[in-house]
């Protein structure tokens, strides 16, 4: 489904990313990115979204090789991501922002978006005017919406309570499963990783320590050095 095949970036003599061979076989899954601050986790997530241009190595979806694609273009191939800011257009109800997307990305059931992430009572509200939280689950609705094949979620519980967390992913869970959309997630707290997600992997200074199951990422030794320290 997803492949990165010695994915290298560099900002000048920074080497954020080195050699990143990453592998999502599965569809339907939630795929976990753990690592410290600076491992090169978002600029995994941009060097596959294509905002970021890979220094070496080549992104591959369905074993086609999409590196030289814009992000246009990949985002109508299938591959969506979230902005971290839910009010793209200001002023727009939430209505109006998931229209607007759904009109653009031909989505057959908006309906089952907002369900999925209980925004139903907040569809008449501007957008940049409801709880953060419920903007945090507009982001990941909007990403959502044409049915991608391929989500990336950068840090989506990012300000949220561990109970917010918890309810963010157990909304994204459901509609992961629903749509058997695979989706690639960097999420700082790790019990929320290894709770809902299938498969993660750990990336320390700018290279892929493993990917596995959560059980087996959590007890690695090389991942409990790099990041969980005594926290494990
Ligand atoms: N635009 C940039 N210019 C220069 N260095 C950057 C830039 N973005 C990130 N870096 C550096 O690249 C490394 C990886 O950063 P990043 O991918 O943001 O890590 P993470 O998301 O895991 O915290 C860090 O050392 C960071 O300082
Ligand atoms: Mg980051």
């Amino acid at each position: 489904m997803l492949k990165t095949e010695d994915l290298s970036v560099s900002y000048g003599n920074v080497h954020a990313l080195q050699g990143v061979n990453l592998e999502v076989r599965a569809k339907g899954v939630l795929h976990g990115i753990i690592g410290p601050n600076g491992a090169g986790k978002s600029t995994l997530m941009d060097a596959i979204t294509g905002r970021r241009k890979p220094t070496r190595g080549r992104v591959l979806v369905d074993g086609q090789d999409i590196t030289a694609r814009s992000v246009s273009w990949r985002r109508r191939f299938g591959m969506s991501r979230s902005f971290q800011r839910t009010s793209i257009f200001p002023g727009l109800t939430v209505r109006e922002q998931l229209a607007l997307v759904a009109t653009e990305l031909g989505e057959p059931d908006l309906d089952e978006i907002v369900d999925a992430f209980e925004l139903r009572a907040s569809l008449d509200l501007p957008a940049d005017s409801i709880a953060y939280g419920d903007q945090r689950r507009v982001d990941i609705a909007l990403a959502m919406i044409g049915k991608p094949n391929l989500m990336l979620l950068d840090e989506p519980a990012a300000g949220l309570s561990t109970t917010e967390t918890i309810g963010l992913f157990e909304h994204l869970v459901r509609l992961v499963r629903q749509r058997g959309v695979t989706a690639l997630v960097v999420e700082h707290d790790v019990d929320a990783v290894f709770r809902f997600c299938d498969e993660v992997t750990a990336l320390d200074l700018g290279k892929l320590i493993l990917t596995g199951k959560p059980a087996e990422v959590r007890s690695d030794a090389r991942v409990v050095t790099a990041y969980l320290g005594t926290a494990a």
